[in-house]
């Protein structure tokens, strides 16, 4: 039977980087013979647009019903106004949500063409290979109560509410410790368990868990040594394991030691190994519409597509290759580019990876 694919472009550079990720798949469809069927859904501002909401349930429907989702980005200014509940960040959360894609693997490797593009010395970066693993289906993202309250006296206070349940931590340490035993066998859980309780039973369950993996070295760091430890020294990590919101900020570092965020994706997993992969980076309206995104995080991100949900490791594999002969043949989008690149929009560097792959 073949297999299904989602596609929910998104908005601003999301369309743009969609279409050179599926004329990637496509060439290697042909290169490789596989059998995926792909079918297509508005999401975030788009889907306001039609639909009214950021996600219809018609949508979603196809998207549980699918094996794989390959995602773009969402949000821009149009719909800023929107109230926080239909804003087209949501569509994303609930998806993350409904699925219950509780795992976000966020690896950040730096291809070695690219240690001059990034804002660290190229020594502190050289040979990168970083892991974070972000808890996405809890923590104070989803926590309830939730809102924006008038006090007595007429004063405006907002709330949110930071909770983990032990089940939930469990489950991503789980995750994370098997990560580090395929890789450097390090693990370093991040939380800030000097203030906050819900991080303190954070550390207590990762150290409960990392009984049944003796062979996985296990550190632990607050987020503000972790934040400071990434842009001084990242080296020292392997696998890095936090929760939602500390995870959200620390791969957006984490990213730029790699030279762009253009260049990282991420897959989110179920327990059924089901999953949504998308690139780290956001919509970017500034440069919607004008050929200047870079494609390859979402080229990547169909990588990981094919090696987590669909078991093509070897099609990912070429994948990867591909792009790493396209930047070894000095292509390069803006935001990685140095002196002597050859500047590329993202039509044409869609066009270069497929060159690659097929050997054009
Ligand atoms: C990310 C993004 C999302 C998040 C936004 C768009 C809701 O920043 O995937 O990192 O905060 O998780
Ligand atoms: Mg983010």
């Amino acid at each position: 039977m073949s297999k299904q694919i989602l596609c929910l472009p998104g908005d601003g550079i999301g369309p743009e980087i969609m279409t050179e990720a599926l004329k990637v798949l496509d060439a290697v469809k042909q290169r490789f013979g596989l059998d995926i069927e792909v079918s297509h859904g508005l999401v975030g501002g788009a889907a306001i647009d039609k639909d009214g909401v950021p996600l219809s349930d018609e949508t979603l429907v196809r998207a549980k019903s699918s094996d794989a989702i390959l995602f773009g980005a969402v949000g821009g200014p149009e719909w800023d106004s929107q109230p926080m509940a239909n804003r087209p960040e949501k569509g994303l959360l609930k998806l993350r949500s409904e699925l219950d894609l509780f795992a976000n693997l966020r690896p950040a490797i730096l291809f070695p063409q690219l240690a001059e593009a990034s804002s660290l010395k190229s020594e502190l970066v050289a040979g990168l290979d970083i892991l974070i693993v972000r808890e996405l289906t809890g923590g104070i993202y989803f926590g309830e109560p939730r809102g924006v309250r008038t006090l007595e006296n007429g004063e405006r206070e907002g709330f949110n509410t930071y909770v983990y349940r032990e089940s939930e931590v469990r489950r991503i340490a789980k995750v994370a410790f098997e990560a580090a035993q395929k890789r450097g066998g390090r693990l370093c859980s991040v939380d800030k368990s000097n203030v906050l309780e819900v991080t303190a039973l954070w550390r207590d369950v990762v150290i409960e868990e990392s009984g049944s993996y003796s062979d996985v070295e296990l550190s632990h760091m607050y987020v503000d040594n972790a934040a400071m430890q990434l842009v001084r020294a990242p080296k020292q990590f392997d696998v890095m394991v936090t929760g939602n919101m500390f995870g959200d900020i620390l791969s957006d570092c984490a990213a730029m030691l790699t030279g762009s965020i253009g260049m990282l994706p991420s897959a989110s997993l179920n327990e059924k190994n089901q999953g949504m992969y998308e690139p780290v980076h956001g919509s970017a309206p500034d440069i919607a519409g004008e050929n200047k995104a870079n494609p390859l995080a979402q080229i990547l991100s169909l990588a990981m597509l094919l090696r987590y949900s669909l078991g093509k490791g070897e099609v990912a594999d070429a994948i990867e290759k591909a792009v790493s002969d396209v930047l070894d043949k000095g292509y390069r989008t803006g935001d990685i580019a140095s002196e002597g690149c050859q500047l590329m929009g993202t039509v044409e560097m869609g066009d270069a990876v497929v060159g690659c792959l097929l050997n054009l």
